[in-house]
């Protein structure tokens, strides 16, 4: 089984990609709703929840963990995996996040200048910056943290004339540096894809970074048959969460686009 992790609602927008286009693998997907935003929080809190929501979801069943979440994946993965190195005692416990599947799609497609729009948490790790460095040093990264368009897409004011505001008013600083390349850091972005593309302009590429969290899982798991995601039956879903159910299932119906049952547990 496959596990998605997330700080609360938004990585349902990876768990609703991966579902469809995987459609023979079984998925767990858990929401830390109770304890979300995520984006707003220090290094080590992040870390710390990050760990107990990944070790819930190997006890679980999972082979493989999937860090949707873009903060915890700035903030805690590199960390998470050294501690589940596949030679250590946790032989078939596997953690993949969402910024290095979009670091390689970056220096592929982007030609001068990239900007990035993230949590605080995000922007303060300087992952991508770090990231795309390393890979790409004639690339120059400018980060944006855009912390009133989670609580607006999470509301459903998506597609309102605030949320519209708040996206020109972030991508202003970057579109003023001449960014050639957008990554919308955040799990919540998929809901604004249009408008960020809309107001971004022609000469900025938008990436589609739940589409290349799901090609890029794809691949890995191609490449990795030795995998086995063992279960009765495939084409299992179960949707966890921390929180009060009902509004889990309410907010969650904005990213899943369709209605569905969760279940609450307990992490801590
Ligand atoms: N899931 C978070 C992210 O992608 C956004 C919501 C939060 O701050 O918890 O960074």
């Amino acid at each position: 089984m496959i596990g998605v992790f997330d700080s609360g609602f938004g990585g349902l927008s990876v768990f609703k990609k991966v579902s469809e286009q995987l459609p023979e693998y079984n998925f767990v997907y858990l929401g830390d709703s109770e304890r979300n935003p995520y984006g707003s929080r220090s290094k080590e809190t992040i870390y710390q929840w990050s760990k107990q929501a990944v070790e819930f979801l190997f006890e679980r069943g999972c082979q493989l963990v999937i860090i949707a979440c873009h903060s915890a994946s700035n903030s805690a993965l590199r960390q998470l995996q050294q501690e589940y190195l596949p030679s250590s005692p946790y032989k078939n416990r596997n953690i993949l996040g969402v910024t290095i599947p979009i670091v390689e799609d970056v220096v592929r497609l982007a030609n001068k200048r990239v900007g990035v729009l993230a949590t605080r948490a995000s922007v303060k790790s300087n992952r991508f910056v770090e990231e795309i460095y390393d890979r790409a040093p004639h690339l120059e990264v400018f980060q944006v943290a855009s912390p009133m368009l989670v609580s607006l897409i999470e509301e459903g004011y998506a597609k309102s004339a605030t949320c519209n505001l708040f996206i020109k008013k972030y991508l202003r600083p970057l579109k003023d540096k001449q960014i050639d390349l957008l990554v919308p850091g955040c799990t919540h972005f998929p809901l604004i894809l249009e408008q960020l593309r809309q107001k971004s302009g022609q000469s900025i590429k938008v990436l589609d970074a739940s589409q290349i969290v799901c090609d890029k899982l794809k691949i890995y798991l191609d490449k990795h048959k030795e995998l086995e995601f063992s279960q009765d039956q495939s084409g299992f879903r179960e949707v966890l969460t921390t929180g009060e159910v009902g509004l889990f299932e309410e907010v969650g119906q904005r990213f899943l686009k369709t209605s569905f049952r969760a279940k609450q547990v307990k992490l801590y």
